[in-house]
């Protein structure tokens, strides 16, 4: 076949092939040109997924008729005043989006120039462009996409399902007006509006809290450390999470370039390193940085949707970041582990290849045989519940205390101590062992629960006032999809409004629950899971579970007694995997004598 010039009806559709992936791409490409118009408001409105129609109102500048006309060809563009591609300070430069979407859907542009008396309205179907023509409207833009890729069916089979593509929508609108806190913004999805943000006064971060709490949750502002460094002409600023405030996927990581939210692998590599293991390995930390820089620092036009860039010092920005963060979470106590302490941390491994221990706990010990503790209970027991799926220590174990105890009784030794009431000293005959509390923990109830389902079910416990959890509303939505399914699992959640959620029961095995972060990592999940999460609690009941045992078990941080904490040893010995917890990270690890010897070089 003859080589041809493309038809310019081609051309168009091969560069939306690039331009308009998804539903949340033509949402990106309008919010960034009302940004661009300078807006003080933005609607964003979505059906069916944003595939039958996305609608962006602004109140920018507008356009008159003849910038109307032109605004839909392309190549056309007001943002590029000088051919220079390396000083862009607007969002957009291509002239390329409204035309792309102009080539794959049904396109109508209503506007209305700031001080002019009347609107005009442009449409392009599938490509072919209809005369301009008078229309009623405020000065501003208003811009409606209906049936998305209609003109190229094929691209249509790749759409995941209608609320996956809203939660798609829903997350670039956060970002977007993460990035853009002097705006208002609102997001309605099938007539429901999930997201109302007003517009934070302009000037310095702390104005824009109340939007990274709106937008990230109340818990990242109390959890979150401020950031703050610059290096030569680049700038970071913005709240990085305490590493315990990790999430089950990337969705709470927010970068903003110059205004421009990016997903940029640099930055998120530096991230992951500086949180290093602080955060377990599979999770992340929530985090919002803004970066700020001249503009000829970072290269835009590196990606056909804009979501990429290249810094032009790669390094200088890779160490700000480094610099910044481990500053923040130094300074918070969370420190990297030094040189000498990690070459001790090398010698104690963790139990040998992960396989379930074969330990057989010795009942009859002479140490537990004499001692019964007295009737009524200390001060500091009842300071705190009892801890909820360990045994109640037997009668003969509840001389612990004050017992002789005999470190080679039992495999995992006799609790001697609490450390930063986080970890567990306990003596064997030849080794010390620094248990995790939560983390052995979390393994008790996780393998408790799953017995519970393998023995037909998990009882629930009534609460007795409904915690009401507040959550946005995409996350609301995926829950309440799965109500039916949770309460086989033994979580009875109700609708409490769009952007909130009852809990109503609870596994009874989860004592004082953390709701509020059990429903955010569940809904964290089924968002991200790739079928919009149908399958995903039928597939993956130990998810589930396991999501459970994690905020349903006893924290780091909480004052363990000398009972409980022998009880949770006795318990993790009889508990197949008890080595290691949910995440594959060890609930123990022992250090032997021998070794400790080496350290202090006696061998
Ligand atoms: N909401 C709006 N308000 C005012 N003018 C707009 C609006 N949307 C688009 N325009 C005008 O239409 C032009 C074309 O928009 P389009 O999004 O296609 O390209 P762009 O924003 O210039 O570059 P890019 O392709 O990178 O987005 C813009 O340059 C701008 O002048
Ligand atoms: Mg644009």
């Amino acid at each position: 076949m003859a080589i041809r010039q493309l038809p310019p009806n081609l051309i168009n559709r091969i560069a939306a092939g690039e331009v308009v992936e998804r539903p949340a791409s033509v949402v990106k490409e309008l919010v960034e040109n009302a940004i661009d118009a300078g807006a003080a408001r933005i609607d964003v409105t979505a059906t069916g997924g944003g595939l039958q129609l996305v609608r962006v109102a602004d109140d920018g500048i507008g356009m008159g008729p003849e910038d109307l006309a032109l605004a839909v060809e392309r190549h056309a563009t007001s943002k590029l005043a000088d051919d220079d591609l390396s000083h862009i300070l607007t969002l957009g430069f291509r002239g390329e989006a409204l035309p792309s979407i102009g080539a794959v859907a049904r396109l109508a542009i209503t506007s209305r120039a700031r001080g002019a008396k009347e609107a005009f309205q442009v449409a392009v179907d599938g490509g072919r462009k209809s005369p301009l023509k008078p229309a009623a409207r405020a000065a501003g833009t208003e811009v409606e996409v209906r049936d998305l890729f209609y003109a190229t069916p094929a691209r249509l089979k790749f759409m995941k399902s209608e609320r996956v593509e809203a939660a798609a929508i829903a997350d670039i609108v956060k970002r977007l007006a993460l990035a853009h806190p002097e705006i208002a913004f609102s997001l309605s999805n099938d007539e429901r509006t999930t997201l109302r943000l007003d517009a934070c006064p302009p000037g310095l971060l702390d104005h824009a809290l109340d939007r990274l709490g709106r937008i990230l949750g109340a818990d990242f502002i109390d959890d979150a450390l401020p950031v703050s460094a610059f290096r030569g002409n680049v700038r970071v600023e913005g709240f990085a999470g305490l590493p315990t405030l990790h999430r089950p996927n990337g969705l709470n990581i927010y970068l903003v370039v110059n205004g421009r939210p990016v997903r940029d692998k640099l930055i998120a590599g530096t991230v992951r390193a500086a949180y290093g293991d602080l955060v377990p390995r599979g999770r992340y930390p929530m985090l919002a940085l803004f970066l700020d820089m001249p503009p000829e620092e970072v290269d835009v036009n590196v990606h056909p949707a804009k979501t990429e860039l290249r810094f032009r010092d790669t390094n200088g920005v890779r160490s700000l970041l480094i610099g910044a963060l481990r500053e923040a979470l130094g300074a918070a106590g969370h420190r990297a582990t030094g040189s000498l302490s990690h070459e001790a941390l090398q010698r104690m491994a963790p139990p040998a290849s992960m396989a379930p221990p074969t330990f057989v706990p010795q009942p009859g010990a002479r140490a537990y045989q004499s001692h019964v503790r007295p009737r009524n209970v200390g001060l500091s027991d009842r300071a705190q519940a009892p801890l909820e799926g360990v045994d109640e220590p037997s009668a003969d174990m509840r001389g612990v205390a004050t017992a002789d105890e005999t470190p080679t009784d039992y495999p995992l030794g006799a609790a001697r101590a609490q450390v930063q009431d986080t970890f567990i000293i306990a003596e064997t005959g030849d080794a010390l062992v620094i248990i995790d509390q939560h983390a052995a923990h979390e393994r008790l109830v996780y393998e408790r629960l799953k017995q519970s389902v393998a023995n037909g079910g998990i009882a629930r416990q009534m609460l007795l006032i409904p915690e009401v959890v507040e959550l946005d509303g995409e996350a609301v939505a995926a829950l309440l999809a799965a109500a039916e399914e949770l309460e086989r699992l033994g979580l009875v959640i109700e609708s409490f409004g769009h952007e909130a959620i009852a809990v109503r029961e609870m596994p009874a095995l989860l004592g004082t629950c953390d709701a509020k972060g059990l429903l955010a990592d569940l809904a964290g999940t089924l968002l991200e899971a790739e079928d919009g999460g149908a399958k995903i609690l039928a597939d993956r009941v130990d998810y589930v579970l396991s999501t459970m045992a994690c905020h349903g078990s006893v924290r780091a941080g909480r004052r363990l007694s000398p009972q409980e904490m022998n009880a949770l040893l006795r318990d993790m010995e009889k508990m197949p995997f008890s080595g290691q917890c949910n995440h594959g990270r060890p609930t123990y690890v022992e250090l032997k004598l021998s070794d400790i010897e080496k350290l202090f070089q006696r061998r």
